[in-house]
């Protein structure tokens, strides 16, 4: 896959990155072994410096694959305060349970079942939503968000320049759906009037806005 910035410019980043801890370098190394997609470091490392400044109490995440992010944001959340997760897939269920026990955290809260069907039953509302799932799901996904999301509260969405193919240009074929897909969100997007959002070229893309 393509990263979105030039190579030289990720190799000084890179050299410049602190050294993850032992349990998140593994999961990284797992993640990139089975193929199964988790949240670029460096975007991990953004939605870790808003954790910090926001000081959310209550954070859902939608799409919590082996709990990498979840875990990363655990992290950094003060005490009392709890991460939801969604996750519709019963195997990376299994494996988030194994890594957020490794991680000896309590305030994981891990939700099985489908997003489009668990998230109109939530009825407290959030104050930080991190969207990370299929991303055919994403519009209706983010207009969830949006109800459950507190006046203030942030939105972090991932994969929105998908890879690079979001920006018209040569795309593999089997890319040209779910690229297609990420355009009409993105487009959508942008002329929310009830967030104040912006496309921010980091990792695989972020969007990153405040409800008003
Ligand atoms: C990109 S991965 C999440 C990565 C994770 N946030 C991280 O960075 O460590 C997407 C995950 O969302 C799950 N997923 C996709 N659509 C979903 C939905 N509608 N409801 C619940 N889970 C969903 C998939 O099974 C997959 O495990």
């Amino acid at each position: 896959m393509p990263d979105i910035i030039y190579k030289n410019q990720l190799d000084y980043l890179s050299s410049l990155r602190t050294e993850p801890d032992e349990l998140i370098y593994r999961m990284e190394k797992y993640a990139e072994e089975k193929k199964i997609p988790i949240l670029d470091w460096k975007s991990a490392e953004l939605l870790e410096q808003m954790i910090l400044i926001k000081k959310p109490k209550r954070v859902l995440e939608i799409g919590t694959a082996i709990a990498y992010s979840s875990i990363r944001i655990a992290r950094k959340l003060k005490k009392k305060a709890h991460i939801d997760t969604i996750e519709k897939s019963k195997n990376n269920i299994k494996l988030a349970a194994g890594f957020i026990k490794e991680a000896k955290l309590n305030n994981i809260n891990v939700i099985e079942g489908d997003a489009l069907t668990v998230m109109p039953a939530l009825d407290k509302k959030y104050d930080l939503i991190f969207l990370d799932a299929d991303k055919q799901d994403y519009e209706r996904l983010f207009l969830y968000s949006l109800m459950l999301l507190k006046k203030n509260g942030v939105l972090f969405i991932d994969n929105l320049l998908w890879h690079g193919y979001a920006a018209p240009g040569k795309t593999p074929k089997e890319y040209e759906r779910s690229s297609a897909i990420i355009r009409e969100f993105n487009k959508m997007l942008v002329y929310q009037d009830t967030i104040e959002i912006s496309i921010l070229p980091v990792g695989d893309g972020i969007g990153l806005g405040v409800k008003k």
